[in-house]
């Protein structure tokens, strides 16, 4: 049975500054996933702090709305079949080091903090991060 998802993605600050922004969008389209929405914006980092709100108690939490802050993103609503499984996968894992070959954070990452892309983890997150970054 067919199962068409929406998910957040975003392309974080370290990759758009190396103008990687076009090739990780051409990954999402050759495995299709469509780009229902695209805007490139520089939040603030309250706007940060709000988005990332769940990851409060963890240590990390501040550094990491600095980091989203800290230069322009591009934000996509990504659609396809189970896209937000789909996204994660071509994502790979959180920390470059251990992302699987071939993932966007293992060929683009550069760090846990600067690991070029974020991807909604679940159907809930994806619903509430859309809402975030596209409000109409
Ligand atoms: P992201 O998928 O955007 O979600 C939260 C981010 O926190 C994660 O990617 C990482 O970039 C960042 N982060 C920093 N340190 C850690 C950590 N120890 N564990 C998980 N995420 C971390």
């Amino acid at each position: 049975m067919s199962n068409i998802e929406q998910t957040l993605s975003i392309i974080k600050p370290d990759a758009v500054e190396r103008n990687l922004t076009d090739e990780i969008k051409s990954v999402f389209i050759k495995n299709d996933l469509k780009i229902k929405n695209n805007k490139k914006i520089h939040i603030t980092k309250d706007e940060a702090a709000e988005f990332y709100k769940v990851h409060q108690s963890k240590p990390f939490y501040d550094d990491l709305c600095t980091y989203l802050s800290s230069g322009p993103i591009v934000v996509m609503i990504l659609e396809g079949e189970n896209a937000i499984l789909s996204n994660r996968k071509l994502m790979g894992a959180t920390d470059p080091k251990k992302a699987e070959e071939n993932t966007i954070r293992k060929k683009f990452g550069l760090s846990i903090d600067k690991n070029s892309v974020h991807g909604s983890d679940s159907k809930d997150n994806a619903k509430k991060e859309i809402a975030f970054f596209f409000k109409d």
